[in-house]
C-alpha cells in the first residue's frame, strides 16, 4: 500500500507558533500513520505557480527549535486572492483553476490549511471548487475566529502588548504623563481588553464599544483626583474617531491598513486634558518573535488533532479550542464570522468593575 500524501500550509498574516503547529502536524503523520507531509510554500501560491514550491518533510526538518521559532518557514501571503489575483497591469484574474491543478499535480489526498478567517473562507472555497479534502487550524493574533476561544499567536501578541504596559508604566510616572499603547486587532479588541486588564490600564477603548472624548478625559481627572500623576490607555487599531472615521495609512499597492488612532487621540485629548501625553504603536513586534508557551501548547495540540481528523476522514472541519479542549467545527460555521469582544461579557465586566473607563454602550 502507498503511503497517504497530505499538504499543509500557512496564509494570511504570520504569527508565532505558526511552527509548532507544522511540527505537530508532520509528527502525528509520520510517526502515527506513516504519511508522506509536504510543505506549500508562500500560501496557495505555492499550488498556483509552476513549477510548485513545495518540500516534503521529514521528522528531522521539524525538530524542536520549530517550537521557538517565530513565523512560519514555509513563508506566508494575506493578499493576491486566487479568485480575484492582481494581475501587473492591475487587473485582477480568477487563478482558481491553477491552484486546483497543482494539487493534483503533487498528488496529494488532503490539505491542512492554517489561516484565519479570510485564508480560511478562501482556502474553503478553492478546496471547495477542486473537491480537495480540507482540515482548517485557526491563527491569527487577532484571536477573532468564531467558535474558538484561541487561535496561534494570541497568547504571544498578548504578552508582548503586557510587556508593553510594564514597560510604559515607569516611564508615564516619572514624566507625569499619559502613554498611550495603540495594539492591533483589526476590527476586534481581543489584544486591547485583556493587555489593558493585565497592564492596568485606565482606559480601554475596542472596536465593540464606542466611546467619547469627554470620557476619557473624565477618567484621567479622576485619576488626578485619586493622586496618582499618570495614566495608561491601551487602544485597538480598528477604533474609530469620535465621529465614526476609521484611521488608516495606505501601503504599497494601495493597501489601507489600520493604525494611527493613537495619534488621533493625543492630538484630541491635547485640546481637554492639561497632561503630555504619548503614542506608542506596537506593530509588527507583536507577531514575530519567540511563542508564548500557550501557543506553542495551541498549536502542538491543533496539529496532533487535525492530522486525527483526517484520518477519521472528518473532513471540511476546522480544529477549535473550547472549554480546555480541542473540538472541531464545520469550516462553513467559522468563514466570514468575526469573534468579538461582548460589550457585557466577563472581560468587559472586569475592566468596568476595576474602574477602567471602556467607553459607552
Ligand atoms: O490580522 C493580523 C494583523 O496583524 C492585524 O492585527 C493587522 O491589522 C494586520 O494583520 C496587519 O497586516 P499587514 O501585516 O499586512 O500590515
Amino acid at each position: 500500500m502507498t503511503a497517504k500524501r497530505i499538504g499543509i500550509l500557512t496564509s494570511g498574516g504570520d504569527c508565532a507558533g505558526l511552527n509548532a503547529a507544522l511540527r505537530a502536524v508532520v509528527h502525528r503523520a509520520i510517526r502515527n500513520y506513516g504519511w508522506k507531509v509536504f510543505g506549500i510554500r508562500d500560501g496557495s501560491l505555492g499550488l498556483m505557480n509552476r513549477p510548485l514550491n513545495y518540500v516534503e518533510f521529514d521528522l528531522k526538518s521539524v525538530g524542536d527549535d520549530m517550537l521557538r521559532l517565530g513565523g512560519t518557514i514555509l513563508g506566508t501571503i494575506n493578499k493576491g486572492d486566487p479568485f480575484a489575483y492582481p494581475m501587473p497591469d492591475g487587473s485582477k484574474k480568477d487563478r482558481s483553476q491553477d491552484f486546483v491543478d497543482g494539487y493534483k499535480e503533487l498528488g496529494i489526498e488532503a490539505l491542512v490549511v492554517i489561516g484565519g478567517d479570510g485564508s480560511m473562507r478562501i482556502l474553503n472555497e478553492l478546496c471547495r471548487k477542486g473537491g480537495i479534502p480540507m482540515v482548517g487550524i485557526p491563527k491569527t493574533i487577532d484571536n477573532d475566529v468564531a467558535h474558538t476561544d484561541y487561535a496561534i499567536g494570541f497568547a504571544t501578541a498578548l504578552n508582548v502588548a503586557g510587556e508593553a504596559m510594564d514597560r510604559l508604566a515607569p516611564t508615564a510616572a516619572s514624566h507625569h504623563r499619559v502613554m498611550i499603547l495603540e495594539v492591533m486587532g483589526r476590527d476586534v479588541g481581543h489584544i486591547a481588553i485583556n493587555a489593558g486588564i493585565a497592564g492596568g490600564a485606565d482606559v480601554v477603548l475596542i472596536p465593540e464599544i464606542p466611546y467619547t472624548l469627554e470620557g476619557i478625559a473624565r477618567k484621567i481627572s479622576e485619576v488626578r483626583a485619586e493622586g496618582r500623576n499618570h495614566a495608561l490607555m491601551v487602544v485597538a487599531e480598528g477604533c474609530k474617531t469620535e465621529t465614526g472615521e476609521s484611521v488608516t495609512t495606505l501601503q504599497s499597492g494601495g493597501q489601507a491598513r489600520y493604525g494611527g488612532i493613537g495619534q488621533y487621540l493625543a492630538a484630541r485629548l491635547a485640546e481637554t486634558v492639561e497632561a503630555e501625553t504619548r503614542v506608542t504603536v506596537l506593530g509588527h513586534v507583536q507577531r514575530g518573535g519567540m511563542p508564548a508557551m500557550r501557543d506553542r501548547i495551541i498549536a502542538s495540540a491543533f496539529g496532533v488533532y487535525a492530522v486525527d481528523l483526517i484520518a477519521q476522514g472528518k473532513l471540511g472541519r476546522m480544529v477549535a479550542w473550547q472549554h480546555g479542549q480541542v473540538v472541531d467545527v464545520p469550516i462553513t460555521d467559522v468563514a466570514g464570522i468575526t469573534r468579538a469582544i461582548d460589550p457585557y461579557g466577563t472581560l468587559a465586566q472586569t475592566a468596568r468593575g476595576l474602574g477602567t473607563y471602556i467607553g459607552e454602550m
